[in-house]
């Protein structure tokens, strides 16, 4: 079982709680690194939190083989800020994803440990429906794992 890290500046602060409360309903086990309010924050904060820890690969213990180790979860505005500012942690490969098929296709071929959603661009609905292909898919390995090993 993966242990789930999220955090949202005040852009992300409402997807970020109803991803909460989704993922929780599940039973799965997630740590809310802030934002707590809507006041105006700063979204490099909260994206060094939980890159740092991703990176740093904190686990809760239990490998099932799909969701093994801790995964992050970033909200902001867009989704985009979150994303580069993740991904300039060395091992973290945080995917901005607007889709399903790319929430798939990022676990599958990228190996992807950071999800970055948009919560002014991606109807809840959706970002659930993201979230959940996103922590369900395993990675392939194979020939994915020797381009990711050349990032
Ligand atoms: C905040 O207004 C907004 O800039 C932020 O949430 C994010 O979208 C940045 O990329």
């Amino acid at each position: 079982m993966t242990k789930i890290l999220i955090a949202s500046d005040h852009g992300g602060f409402k997807l970020k709680n109803e991803i909460i409360n989704h993922l929780k309903g599940q039973g799965l086990d997630i740590e809310d690194f802030g934002c707590y309010n809507t006041e105006s924050c700063d979204y490099p904060v909260y994206a060094k939190i939980v890159a740092e820890r991703v990176a740093g690969g904190v686990n809760n213990g239990v490998n099932d083989g799909v969701n093994d180790g801790v995964k992050g979860i970033l909200v902001c505005g867009t989704g985009i800020g979150m994303s580069i500012a993740a991904n300039r942690y060395k091992g973290i490969r945080a995917s901005h994803c607007t889709d399903t098929f790319s929430a798939r296709m990022t676990r599958m071929h990228n190996d992807s440990n950071i999800l970055c959603l948009g919560e002014r661009i991606t109807g809840s609905g959706l970002a659930l429906d993201i979230v959940d292909i996103w922590l369900n898919t395993p990675f392939e390995g194979g020939r994915h794992k020797k381009r990711i090993d050349m990032i």
